[in-house]
């Protein structure tokens, strides 16, 4: 964990129901939310807590991985900007980096791509357990129920004191997530599985893990979707990152703690905007229904999908790699009829006053799914796609939550507002 807090100021308040002033340390820009208890009416009072429904403005946790400013539309990884790494790095050596804290040597990272290659791999029983599911199940829950089944294979993740049986699952959590992620796409085309092949690189097996054994995708294509991985794989503490880190925070196993991020990410405000943005590109059909739609928006009667952000007031920098990115995959695939669409509605939002005062822009998944299509990948794998990006994301957090002395099991408070005490009365007399 980085360094100790500095404190940089004090923050004095007066409680006017006793008069009594408070003096509270400022560091890092917050106030310790435990040090509000001391302000009191009485000895036997709790003290004051805050109130901060969607935790709007509550830092969970002291981070050293990611770093974003939303009000200029920063994102690094450790430091480094996300449009170096998008245009420099790799997915499995942006893994490393998240989960060590430093870019791996050559030696690391070809150790690293090895073990992840020679642990794509999943048990059969995950295969059969999966062809029981309808042939139209959606493969998020799918992919959902695999990381509970995981945790059934490893039960030693549950030693979570131990580094080596740490490092076990965060390798097994990357490197099992395309693979049960492809599983779940056969079973919904109808086609037989295809083993991942340790003989190739990471982006190249799901793609034939997806299409198939024969299939030989264009470099290009390849790179696109490494590109893609990298730009999603962490984003400090959104909702499944959230999600991971507190439902880990009572010491269940590594996949358990990944299969609540899943769960949290496939909902349509967070990781299934992807899919959703695609559903309305769809539904909007052509450039030309655009103004129509956006009165809907205006009327609150439908979300632009893929526009808005907790943290960016200002251009999500994905979104913005994503879209240049497109004009590399379409060279190869021809142009998606759908991006003239994305384009309008864009154009349109970033004039309109109802977005510029809320600060609306495109974020990660306004393009992302416009790539995943071109590639071939059917919108109800859109998600699937973001949560083998977010997979490195989500185990690194977790390592580094585990092993933050300041941590321990979440278990926020409540303002109650319901009955005060009441008798029980009987049926016959209600
Ligand atoms: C991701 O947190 C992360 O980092 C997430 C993520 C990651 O990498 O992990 O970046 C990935 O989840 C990106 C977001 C994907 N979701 C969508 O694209 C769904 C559409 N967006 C919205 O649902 C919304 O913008 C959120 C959920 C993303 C953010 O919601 P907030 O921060 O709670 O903001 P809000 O709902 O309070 O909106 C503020 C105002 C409201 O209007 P008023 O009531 O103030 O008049 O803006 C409006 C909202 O109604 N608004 C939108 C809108 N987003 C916000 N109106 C129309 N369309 C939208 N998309």
């Amino acid at each position: 964990m980085s360094t100790e807090p500095q404190v940089e100021g004090t923050l004095s308040v007066t409680d006017s129901r006793t008069g009594k002033t408070y003096e509270f340390p400022i560091s890092e820009g917050t106030i310790r939310a435990t040090d509000l208890r001391q302000i009191k009416v009485s000895d036997d009072d709790f003290g004051l807590m805050t109130y901060d429904p969607a935790f709007m403005n509550t830092a969970s946790c002291r981070s050293a991985i990611t770093y974003l400013d939303g009000d200029v539309g920063v994102l690094r990884y450790r430091g480094y900007a996300i449009e170096q790494l998008a245009a420099k790095s790799t997915f499995l050596e942006v893994s490393w980096l998240l989960i060590h804290g430093e870019l791996p040597s050559a030696t690391e990272l070809a150790g690293f791509q090895a073990q992840i290659a020679e642990r794509m791999t999943v048990e059969a029983e995950i295969g059969e357990s999966i062809s029981a599911y309808a042939k139209d199940a959606h493969p998020m829950g799918i992919l959902e129920a695999g990381f509970g089944h995981l945790s059934t294979l490893y039960p030693e993740a549950k030693q979570i004191d131990s580094a080596p049986e740490r490092m076990d699952a965060v390798i097994n959590t990357i490197a099992k997530m395309p693979t049960i992620g492809g599983l779940a796409y056969r079973h919904n085309q109808g086609k037989d599985a295809v083993a991942p092949d340790p003989s190739l690189g990471y982006c190249e097996n799901i793609l034939k893990m997806f299409f198939g054994a024969d299939y030989e995708p264009d470099p290009r294509l390849v790179r696109a979707l490494d590109i893609l991985l990298i730009l999603h794989a962490d984003h400090e503490q959104n909702c499944s990152t959230s999600a991971v880190r507190s439902v880990g925070s009572s010491q269940t196993d590594t996949y358990s703690a990944v299969a609540a991020g899943i769960a949290a990410l496939y909902g349509p405000l967070h990781g299934g905007a992807n899919e959703a943005v695609l559903v309305m590109l769809r539904e909007i059909g052509s450039a030309d229904n655009v103004a129509a739609f956006m009165d809907k928006v205006q009327k609150r009667e439908a979300l632009l999908m893929g526009f808005g952000h907790r943290v960016y007031k200002n251009y999500d920098p994905r979104a913005t790699i994503i879209k240049k990115a497109c004009d590399d995959v379409f060279e190869v695939t021809g142009v998606n009829p759908l991006l003239e669409v994305a384009v309008a509605l864009e154009a349109t939002a970033l004039q309109n006053d109802f977005f510029i005062q809320r600060k609306l822009y495109p974020n990660v998944d306004f393009y992302s799914g416009l790539i995943y299509e071109a590639l071939g990948i059917p919108a109800e794998m859109f998600t699937v796609m973001f949560a083998i990006g977010r997979a490195p994301g989500w185990v690194a957090q977790w390592l580094e939550m585990i092993q933050d002395k300041e941590q321990k099991i979440s278990r926020p408070r409540q303002i109650y507002i319901g009955s005060a005490e009441r008798d029980y009365v009987e049926v016959s007399a209600r």
